[in-house]
Parts: structure tokens; sequence; C-alpha cells
């Protein structure tokens, strides 16, 4: 078995790199992914991989997908990431740094606004929130995404655990769940937190500003500034609200507040279905 895994999992590896896929930074043999490296600390999960169909499924469907075609290598993500494709990535990513992730943009840097909150409570995100509007059609857009925060047992965070739907290659759609820990460190700046999310099997970093958030308790407007590698950054943008459709009133405010405080404008946003959803 182990020379079959071996030589399943570089073809896997190294087909992309013949056709330019640079997703992973598939650069060459002895660089990026370092096989060696793989087999010296991570063939179990390799084996794994290979011997999982949709973990074996996933690389082969990564690897047609071709150079930085990011939209085609979430279609394979969204449909086979499983937790033993998620092991294999961790194993070989954070715990070994065998494969180095590279950036689509390495010089993109986000460009928060100055304008948090300041005086914001971290319990009033507890319970329940839809999605209603999302920025960043990579990371934001997902339908049914619905968000619960409650507290971090011995520890002043929070926990957010967040469903979301994605849509898989046969046009099907699978429920998804992260969980995320969130952290105010300053009660004076109150409207800045921080966010880890491990998805993936990689740690993600994120910067969350709360813009605007409602009297009533109704909305909340959000930008947040993420990172995965030291030039691996993305931002993006969100609409909190406590029932699945806003209210005339609140959206005025909403539009408001974006236009004012992040100079957007609502249609830049995706408005996303909260409706019908699995709860
Ligand atoms: C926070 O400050 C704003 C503006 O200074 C004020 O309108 C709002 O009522 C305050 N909110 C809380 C929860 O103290
Ligand atoms: C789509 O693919 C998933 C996973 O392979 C499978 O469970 C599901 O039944 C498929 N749906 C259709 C409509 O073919
Ligand atoms: C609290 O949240 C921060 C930021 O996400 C995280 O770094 C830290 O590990 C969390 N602490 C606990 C006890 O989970």
């Amino acid at each position: 078995m182990g020379n079959l895994y071996y030589f399943i999992l570089l073809q896997c590896l190294l087909a992309p790199s013949v056709i330019g896929f640079n997703f992973f930074g598939f650069h060459g043999f002895h660089s990026n992914p370092d096989i060696f490296c793989i087999a010296e600390h991570c063939s179990s999960q390799s084996a794994a991989c290979v011997e999982d169909r949709d973990c074996r499924a996933n690389m082969e469907c990564s690897a047609k997908c071709g150079f930085s075609n990011f939209n085609c290598l979430y279609e394979c993500i969204n449909t086979y990431e499983n937790q033993v494709y998620d092991k294999f990535m961790k194993c070989m990513v954070e715990d070994y740094h065998c494969l180095k992730l590279v950036s689509p943009d390495p010089s993109f840097r986000c460009k928060p606004p100055q304008a948090q909150v300041k005086n914001f409570s971290l319990s009033a995100l507890n319970g329940k929130w839809y999605i209603v509007y999302g920025l960043n059609p990579e990371y934001d857009c997902f339908n049914c995404q619905i968000s619960t925060y409650a507290p971090t047992p011995n520890s002043k965070n929070l926990t957010l655990t967040e469903k979301y739907d994605v849509t898989m290659l046969n046009g099907s759609t699978r429920h998804r769940v992260t969980v995320q820990q969130v952290q105010q460190r300053d009660i004076f700046n109150g409207g800045l937190l921080d966010f880890t999310n491990v998805m993936m099997g990689l740690m993600m970093y994120e910067k969350w500003q709360i813009i605007d958030f409602a009297e009533s308790g109704n909305y909340a407007v959000i930008y947040y500034c993420g990172h995965m590698t030291s030039d691996w950054y993305y931002e993006g943008g969100l609409v909190y609200s406590r029932t699945p459709t806003i209210s005339s009133e609140d959206l005025v405010s909403i539009q408001t507040a974006i236009s004012t405080k992040l100079g957007h404008k609502l249609d830049q946003y995706c408005h996303l279905r909260t409706e019908d959803c699995v709860s």
C-alpha cells in the first residue's frame, strides 16, 4: 500500500504544477509542496486522504481547476471537504509547513475604517443572528448564514457557531458549520473584536469592527479584516439582523450607516437568503 499511496499523492500534487495551478503554491518538486516533508511528517494523514473517497476527490478536483481559478477550487472544497482533508491540511500547512499557502494577491492589505462604536458591550451579540447582507463575494455571500453567540465556559470570550450553506458541484446544497472564538480586548474600544476561526484545518485570524449597532438591538453593521498567512489578507462586511427580514425603517438606518461610516452603497452587497433554512 505504501508505494501506491505516495504514487497517487504525488500525482495529485504534481499534476497541477504542470498546468501552472498555484492555489497552494505548487512551484515544483522540492519547493512547495515539499513531498519529503509530507512523507516524513504527514504520511498517515496523506494515506488516510488517498483512502478516503471524498478527500481523494477533493485533491483530484482541485488539480483540474487550473491557474488560480478560485471559484473552481471553492466548488471542489465545498463539495468534498471533510475531516480527513482538514487533518491532512493542518498537518501540511499549520503543523509542519510542508505546503506554503500562496495568496491570490500577496500585495493586498485591508483598509479598515476608523469607525467602530466605542461603547459596545460584547454580551450584546449573544443569541441568534441572520446575515442578511454580505460584502465579499468569496467569503460573505453564502445563503442561510445563521450565527449564534454564547458565552465560552471559563472565559470572557464568546463562542460563535455559524451555519451556512454552500453549493456543491452538482448544484445541490450542503450545510456547513464553523465555530469561532470571539474576544473583546479593550472595553474602552468595545467595537473592536478578535475572532479566531479554524477552517479546512487552517487557523484564520480576523479583526471585526462593529460599525453600527441598532439601539433597538435589531441589527449590527460589521466590517472585518482577516488573514491566513502573513501575506494572505482578506476583508469583508456583514449586516446582522435578529429577524430573517429587515424592516424598512431599519433598512434606511443601515443604508445611512454603511454610506456615512464605510462609504458603501447597499447594492455593493449581496442580499442573502435567510428563510427556509435548516435550523
Ligand atoms: C454609545 O454611544 C452612542 C453615541 O455616543 C450613544 O448614542 C449610545 O446610546 C451609546 N450606547 C450605549 C449602549 O451606551
Ligand atoms: C450531489 O453530490 C452529493 C455528494 O457527492 C450527493 O450526496 C448528492 O446526492 C448529489 N445530489 C444530486 C442531486 O445528484
Ligand atoms: C478567546 O478568543 C481569542 C480570540 O479569538 C482566542 O485567541 C483565545 O484563544 C480565546 N480563549 C479561549 C479560552 O478560548
